[in-house]
C-alpha cells in the first residue's frame, strides 16, 4: 500500500511506548488496518519483554524455520545441526553431503586458539616509526592494563596474548595501527577486545604524542581459524547417470574455476555460507561478523578467491578442504539469552565456542560439495524445484493438501510460476474438471 508523504517518522518518544503502542503508532504512519498487523503481536519463541531488551524499538519479530541436518558425522562424533534459514534446498543439500562422506569417516576438523583483534588508530604522529617501538616496547605494560580490564577472561584462561603494531601509509597520511590480539575464550569476544582497545587508547597517545581515533576490533579474525575436511569415495558421489569419476572431475573443474575468478568465487563463497550462516543464526551468534570475516579471509591475498579447495586423493578419491575465520562464541549476547539459540546448542551438544566453530565449518564444507555436485551434474533447479513449487503454490494461495498438489502438477508440466500455480489451484477446486 501506498504511504501517504505527509506523515513524519520523527516520532518522539517511540521506544518508550509498550508494544501495542508502537504497533498503533506504525499502523497510523503506514496507513494500515490495526488487525494488519497482528503478525507481529505474535513473538513466537522470543518472548516481547526479552525480545524488546535484545534490541530497540522493537515490534515483533522475524521468525525463520530451523532444520536439521542429519548424518554429520564430525571428528568421530554424530551430532544433529539445527540450521535456520529461509532457504529451500540448503538444509536437504547437507544432509546428502554428510551422509556420502559417512563411510569415509565423515568430518575432520581443526582450529586455532580463539584470538581476536582488535585495532587502535593512531594519526597525527611525527615519527611513526619510534612510535611503533613505543608501543611495542611497553608489551608488559599493555597486557596488565588489558587483563585488568577482564578479570574473569583472564581466570579461564584467557586474555592478551600479544601485540603487534603497523605503520600504514593512507591517503591521510601515516598511521600506526596497533593490534591487541585477544584470547577470548568461549565469548564471541567483542566486548572484551572493545573495552581493551578503549582503555589503552589514552596511553597510546600518551606514549607517542599522537591522536587516537578507532578503537574497535577486526572482524578479519585471521587469528580465530576454524577448517574441516572429508573425503568422499568415487562410489558414494557415482549418480545414475554418472560415474564417481565424472562427478569428481566436473567438482574439480568447478573448485579451479572458483579459485581463479572472483565472480565465481563470489557465489561459491556464498554456497557454503548458506549452511555457516544458518548455523551461526540458530545458535543466536552475530551472522553479519562471519558473513564479513569469510569474505576478508577469502581476498587476503589481494585478490578474491574461493574459501574452500577440493583435490583427487592419491586413491582418486575426492577431498575437499575448507578453511575460514569463525568468530562464534557460545557465552554472553543473544547466544545465551535466547531460548531458541540455548536449546540449537544443547541439541548439539557443544559447549565451546571452538565446538560450534568444528561443527560450522563442517557444515559449510558439506554444503560446498552439494552445491558443486548438483552443478557439475544436473544443475541446482531440479532439487530445488519441488520445495521452490511449493513456495509458489503457497504464494498462489493454496493451503492444506492443494499445496502439494499444485506444486506436484507444475512439476508435472515443468513450468513452476504463479500464473501455473493458480491455473492449478483453480483446476483443482473445480474439482479437476478444467
Ligand atoms: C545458492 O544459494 C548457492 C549456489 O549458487 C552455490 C554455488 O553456486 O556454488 C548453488
Amino acid at each position: 500500500m501506498a504511504q501517504k508523504n505527509d506523515r513524519s517518522s520523527r516520532i518522539r518518544g517511540f521506544q518508550a511506548l509498550n508494544h501495542e503502542e508502537r504497533l498503533k503508532a506504525v499502523a497510523e504512519f503506514a496507513g494500515l488496518e490495526p488487525d494488519a498487523l497482528d503478525p507481529l503481536r505474535d513473538t513466537g519463541n522470543l518472548p516481547f519483554p526479552l525480545a524488546d531488551r535484545l534490541v530497540e524499538n522493537v515490534i515483533g519479530t522475524m521468525t525463520v524455520p530451523i532444520g536439521i541436518a542429519t548424518n554429520m558425522l564430525v571428528d568421530g562424533r554424530d551430532v544433529l545441526v539445527p540450521m535456520a534459514t529461509e532457504e529451500s534446498s540448503v538444509i536437504a543439500a547437507v544432509c546428502n553431503a554428510a551422509k556420502q562422506c559417512r563411510e569415509t569417516g565423515g568430518f575432520t576438523t581443526s582450529t586455532t586458539a580463539p584470538q581476536m583483534i582488535a585495532q587502535i588508530q593512531l594519526v597525527e604522529v611525527p615519527d611513526p616509526e619510534l612510535a611503533r617501538q613505543k608501543i611495542l616496547k611497553r608489551r608488559e605494560a599493555i597486557k596488565k592494563l588489558c587483563d585488568r580490564q577482564d578479570p574473569l577472561l583472564v581466570e579461564l584462561g584467557g586474555g592478551l596474548a600479544d601485540i603487534e603494531v603497523r605503520v600504514l601509509e593512507t591517503a591521510g597520511g601515516s598511521m600506526v595501527i596497533t593490534h591487541l590480539i585477544v584470547d577470548t575464550r568461549d565469548a564471541m569476544g567483542a566486548n572484551a577486545v572493545n573495552t581493551m582497545a578503549e582503555a589503552l587508547a589514552p596511553k597510546i597517545a600518551e606514549w607517542t604524542g599522537g591522536r587516537v581515533y578507532l578503537r574497535i576490533l577486526s572482524n578479519l579474525a585471521d587469528r580465530r581459524l576454524a577448517r574441516a575436511h572429508a573425503i568422499w569415495s568415487l562410489d558414494a558421489i557415482a549418480t545414475a547417470e554418472l560415474s564417481g569419476e565424472a562427478v569428481r572431475d566436473g567438482i574439480l573443474s568447478a573448485s579451479h574455476f572458483a579459485a581463479a575468478d572472483p565472480y565465481r568465487a563470489a557465489t561459491h563463497n556464498k554456497g557454503i555460507m548458506n549452511g555457516v550462516t544458518a548455523v551461526v543464526l540458530a545458535t543466536g551468534n552475530d551472522t553479519r561478523a562471519i558473513e564479513a570475516g569469510a569474505h576478508a579471509y577469502a581476498a587476503r591475498s589481494g585478490r578474491y578467491t574461493s574459501l574452500s579447495r577440493w583435490e583427487s586423493t592419491a586413491d582418486g578419491d575426492l577431498v575437499g578442504v575448507l578453511e575460514l575465520p569463525l568468530a562464534v562464541g557460545t557465552v554472553g549476547g543473544a547466544t545465551k539469552l535466547h531460548p531458541t539459540a540455548r536449546l540449537c546448542l544443547e541439541i548439539m551438544g557443544i559447549e565451546t565456542a571452538e565446538a560450534l566453530q568444528r561443527v560450522i565449518a563442517a557444515v559449510g564444507l558439506a554444503q560446498n560439495f552439494a552445491a558443486l555436485k548438483a552443478l557439475a551434474t544436473v544443475g541446482v533447479q531440479h532439487g530445488h524445484m519441488r520445495l521452490h513449487a511449493q513456495n509458489i503454490a503457497l504464494m498462489a494461495g493454496a493451503v492444506g493438501d492443494e499445496v502439494t498438489a499444485v506444486a506436484e502438477a507444475m512439476v508435472a508440466r515443468g513450468t513452476v510460476r504463479q500464473d501455473v500455480a493458480a491455473q492449478e489451484l483453480a483446476r483443482l477446486r473445480d474439482g479437476g474438471s478444467k
